[in-house]
């Protein structure tokens, strides 16, 4: 993928932080825009930011957690568009939980947008891809895809769980021209702790630390164009975060320690 210009970018979790400045850098870079998240309002808002054309995007709200949603959603960008060239299989959400105090509904409910939902909608967009030899499916995991931390039990393993699959699905179709990179994001400036979810199941509601003093999701979003490409596998993005998993590699133990010494002094809390 050399260029964007003229490709049929889909970028999912398009209402705000990373989605919405991927869709601004995109549209940018002269793609077509398909923008899914829930809400409608702020996907208008989105749309109105790009300034694009209304031939040049389409606007395709819909709950992704609802997985027999997909198949259609997936048509009717066909039929609006033909193709999609680029996924940006982004929406997700955060969780905030002691893993003995969250549900195993609430970790279903963590999987099965942050999970479930990113499988789905690729294994509907990439059967497309092959027919043509072309297109990249980028997903946006996390730092915490590579290493658990306290408070965080369902999200990093759906975000681990991704790797999994797609390390797997990687290697089938090496040969087909279809390229998958994994984001691997550190604290970004959006609203991910916010709209976390916790035991409830109701938003965490609060900014943190982290995300407060987060790297700029438009200076990610252009890292991560850069990244695709020169069709890299996977891109760390962040701060001192982004070391955990390499550090966790060469001492289990001592990582460990330090991330269960943070726990108790309460540093993952927010
Ligand atoms: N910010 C960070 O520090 C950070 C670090 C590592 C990874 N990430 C990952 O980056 C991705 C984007 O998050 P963000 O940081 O930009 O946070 P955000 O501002 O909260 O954005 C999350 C996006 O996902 C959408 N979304 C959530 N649930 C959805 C659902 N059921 N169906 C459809 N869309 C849904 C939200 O839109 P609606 O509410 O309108 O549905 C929103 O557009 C997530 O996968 C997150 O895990 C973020």
């Amino acid at each position: 993928m050399k260029s964007l210009n003229n490709k049929i970018v889909w970028i999912t979790g398009a209402s705000s932080g990373i989605g919405e400045a991927l869709a601004l850098k995109c549209a940018h870079e002269g793609a077509k825009l398909v923008l899914t998240a829930r809400r409608e309002d702020e996907l208008v808002r989105v749309a109105g930011r790009t300034g694009l054309s209304e031939d040049s995007i389409l606007i395709l709200p819909a709950d992704l957690s609802d997985l027999s949603r997909i198949p259609g959603l997936v048509e009717k960008v066909n039929s609006r568009f033909g193709r999609v060239d680029v996924l940006f299989s982004n929406a997700g959400i955060s969780s905030r939980a002691l893993a003995l105090d969250s549900t195993v509904e609430i970790d279903k409910k963590v999987m099965d947008i942050d999970y479930f939902s990113v499988i789905a909608l690729a294994k509907a967009v990439a059967p497309g891809m092959i027919g043509r030899k072309e297109g990249h499916i980028v997903v946006t995991s996390s730092v915490m895809g590579k290493i658990g931390t306290p408070l965080r039990s369902a999200y990093s393993a759906a975000k681990h769980a991704l790797h999994g699959f797609f390390e797997s699905f990687r290697a089938e179709i090496a040969q087909t021209g279809v390229k998958i990179t994994m984001l691997c994001p550190g604290y970004i400036h959006t609203q991910v702790s916010v709209n976390a979810i916790t035991p409830t199941g109701g938003k965490f509601n609060k900014m943190s630390k982290n995300q407060l003093h987060g790297k700029d999701p438009m200076k990610f979003a252009e890292v991560v164009i850069r990244g695709i490409k020169k069709d890299k596998l996977e891109i760390h993005y962040g701060g001192k975060e982004i070391l955990g998993p390499i550090l966790y590699r060469l001492s289990p133990k001592i990582v460990n320690a330090y991330l269960h010494q943070q726990h108790e002094k309460n540093r993952f809390a927010d």
